[in-house]
């Protein structure tokens, strides 16, 4: 029996611009096993806040091998304390290579159910998953993603304002464009898609257009 190919899109992006909500939107239309890689940067971050004194390589690792996906859904993982500290964390080789194999093979062997794999983050399309069948680079004006991220974040967290979420992405995108290892780039194979002036819907359509059209759906 031929075993058929199984799709694999990357995807990269700064904080907040839409990608992740496409990448499930996507990741569901075409059946595909969806990892938000940042969220695994998250975990770590969100150990260090919590665990400072037994934070090291072991632990770390330790903690790594027994991740489960439904791990990273929890909503500990998605305050502002925990994404400046990710983006601390992310800027270390010996972080970056610990969490490299669990998502490389993730991303080459999802699960069986799966048609493929679809992966986002910062370094995915080319160092991840640098031979995906679809790469793209997804992003927004600043203040369009500080305004996303702000309604995001108001649901559970009351007393916060737009102006530390914008200070607060802006540094962000500082330590991850400038970071020497792995920095956030949009490379000349993949396909920019500008979120700002798009809700979900209509940026949904223009990937997969893009997807079916390769495909010949
Ligand atoms: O995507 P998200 O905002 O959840 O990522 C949190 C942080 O994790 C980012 O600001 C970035 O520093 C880091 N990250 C990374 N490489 C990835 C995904 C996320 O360095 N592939």
């Amino acid at each position: 029996m031929i075993k058929k190919k199984k799709l694999k899109i990357a995807i990269d992006s700064p904080a907040a611009a839409g990608a992740g909500t496409l990448a499930k939107a996507i990741s569901k239309h075409y059946n595909l096993f969806y990892l938000d890689t940042g969220k695994i940067y998250r975990f770590i971050a969100y150990l260090k806040l919590k665990h400072p004194k037994k934070f090291n390589k072991n632990f770390i690792e330790t903690k790594i091998k027994s991740l489960k996906v439904k791990d990273l859904q929890k909503n500990d993982l998605l305050t502002e304390e925990v994404s400046t500290e990710a983006s601390i964390i992310s800027k270390k080789k010996k972080i970056r290579k610990l969490v490299f194999s669990f998502q490389h093979n993730l991303a080459y062997n999802p699960p069986k159910k799966y048609n493929g794999s679809c992966l986002d983050g910062r370094d995915i399309t080319y160092n991840i998953v640098p031979d995906a069948d679809f790469k793209f680079y997804i992003t927004a004006n600043i203040k369009t993603r500080a305004l996303r991220r702000f309604k995001e974040l108001k649901k559970f967290k009351k007393n916060i304002s737009y102006e530390d979420v914008l200070k607060s992405i802006k540094k962000r995108d500082k330590r991850d464009l400038n970071r020497k290892i792995s920095p956030l780039k949009k490379t000349k194979d993949s396909l920019l898609i500008n979120t700002t002036n798009l809700n979900k819907r209509a940026c949904f359509l223009k990937i997969k257009k893009i997807i079916d059209r390769k495909l010949n759906y």
